[in-house]
């Protein structure tokens, strides 16, 4: 092998050897996110619709809160339209633009779906 073929073969490796050390060291973090999502799901959100988002909470309850992981409603529910509601407040819920603002309120959706099993 000539100089030049060492040197390209050398470069490919330090290009795949970079591109696994981004992809590994950020996974953790994704992870660290998602923990943050539901310590912040279960402080906003918990005390209607339950940790696991099926509404069995006493003030879910009281509000006819619907089983996420059951409601055909929220199932064909879009992405937009439960960020709307979650930014806006509907009916008995407060919207949350002003204390949380869309950053916060889109992880949280995001979070609220793997509960939908979506
Ligand atoms: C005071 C109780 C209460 C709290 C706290 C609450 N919600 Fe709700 N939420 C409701 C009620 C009641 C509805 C149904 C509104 C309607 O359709 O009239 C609802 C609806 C929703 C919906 C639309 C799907 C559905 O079930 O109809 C989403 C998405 C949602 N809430 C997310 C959240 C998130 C995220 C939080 C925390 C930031 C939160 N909610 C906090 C009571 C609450």
């Amino acid at each position: 092998m000539n100089k030049l073929a060492r040197k390209t073969v050398f470069s490919a490796f330090a290009a795949m050897a970079l591109t696994f050390a981004v992809v590994t060291m950020t996974r953790p973090s994704e992870a660290a996110y998602f923990q943050s999502a539901k310590s912040l799901f279960a402080q906003k959100c918990s005390v209607c619709h339950a940790n696991d988002g099926t509404g069995n909470t006493a003030k879910g309850k009281e509000l006819k809160v619907r089983n996420w992981r059951t409601d055909p409603e929220v199932k064909k529910m879009s992405d937009a339209k439960m960020v709307e509601i979650t930014m806006k407040g509907k009916g008995k819920m407060e919207g949350y633009e002003k204390t949380l603002g869309k950053e916060k309120v889109e992880i949280l959706i995001a979070y609220s779906k793997t509960l939908m099993g979506k």
